[in-house]
């Protein structure tokens, strides 16, 4: 199964033009979804203000190589490593639901637009790819859905309490474990079942789902959080600090309160 390019054998029923045809509507509803996200909350336009209006606070100009070298500081760390979480569970969980989910899209892309044919043949690394960031995508989503959401953690809610919030994340794992689930009963060759038909039909569902409720999921959360991490280097860099006042010039001392249990009320 993990050498067996799914969508190749899909094409023997489904012409490949109908597989690319869905990723590029997928994308398209992305886009769609964000733009709406975007006029809905009118949160660029408050970011691209709130950068003017620090702009005037700044203490000191960047040259671009500063601004290039603080920007890819930020790609490399802030954003590779998703820093923001801190040390600890719920970051590598998100790191692993993160590049589980880019493997898992990128080795998707590359297999249906590539190798999509029953003439072609797949090398092997993109299926593995495909099949490991599955796989990583459902145990860091899990991870986090049953045992790391903030309800769930912090607020004592059960751990099967839905609500609008959690679309984005159950809709993730749904489309890794359909996937996976589909390319197994599919590379078992059962002639005359239907067992692969059916989880192929929950694969796309989810999927819609997933692209489809861009709007209301918190999808765009991987656009967004990029971009607000290279302003908050960048406002650090040039002094304005994105309007707050400077760090006080004394020791941290908070008492004993922080230090008595760990943060976890957010
Ligand atoms: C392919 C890219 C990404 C995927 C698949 C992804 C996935 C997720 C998922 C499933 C959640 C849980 C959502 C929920 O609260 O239900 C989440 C939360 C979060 N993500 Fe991402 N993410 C991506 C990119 C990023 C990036 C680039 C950043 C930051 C630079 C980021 C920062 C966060 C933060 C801060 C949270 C909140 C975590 C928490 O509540 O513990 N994510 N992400």
């Amino acid at each position: 199964m993990f050498t067996i390019n799914p969508f190749a054998v899909l094409s023997e029923a489904i012409p490949s033009i109908f597989l690319q045809s869905f990723v590029i509507v997928m994308i398209g509803l992305i886009v769609v979804g964000t733009v709406m996200d975007i006029i809905h909350k009118k949160n660029v336009k408050y970011f691209f203000n709130n950068a003017k209006k620090a702009k005037k606070s700044a203490t000191r100009e960047l040259g671009t190589g500063e601004r290039v070298s603080v920007i890819a500081k930020t790609v490399v760390y802030d954003i590779g490593t998703t820093s923001e979480l801190g040390a600890g569970k719920r970051r590598v969980a998100h790191l692993l639901g993160m590049y589980g989910t880019i493997l898992f899209w990128v080795a998707s892309v590359v297999m249906i637009f590539f190798y999509a044919s029953t003439s072609s043949s797949t090398p092997s690394l993109w299926p593995i790819i495909w099949h490991v960031g599955a796989i990583m995508t459902v145990l860091g989503g899990a991870w986090f859905w049953f045992f790391l959401r903030v309800d769930v953690y912090s607020e004592a809610q059960p751990w099967y309490r839905i609500i609008q919030a959690d679309l984005f994340v159950l809709a993730l794992i749904a489309t890794s474990l359909f996937g996976l689930i589909w390319s197994y009963l599919q590379s078992l060759n059962l002639d005359g079942r239907w067992d692969d038909k059916v989880f192929l039909v929950f694969y796309i569902v989810s999927n819609l789902v997933l692209f489809g409720g861009v709007y209301w999921s918190k999808f765009a959360h991987m656009f967004y959080k990029p971009g607000a991490a290279i302003q908050k280097n960048l406002a650090e860099a040039d002094g304005s600090r994105d309007n707050l006042p400077p760090e006080a010039d004394a020791p941290e001392q908070f008492g004993m309160g922080i230090k008595r249990e760990a943060p976890k009320h957010y």
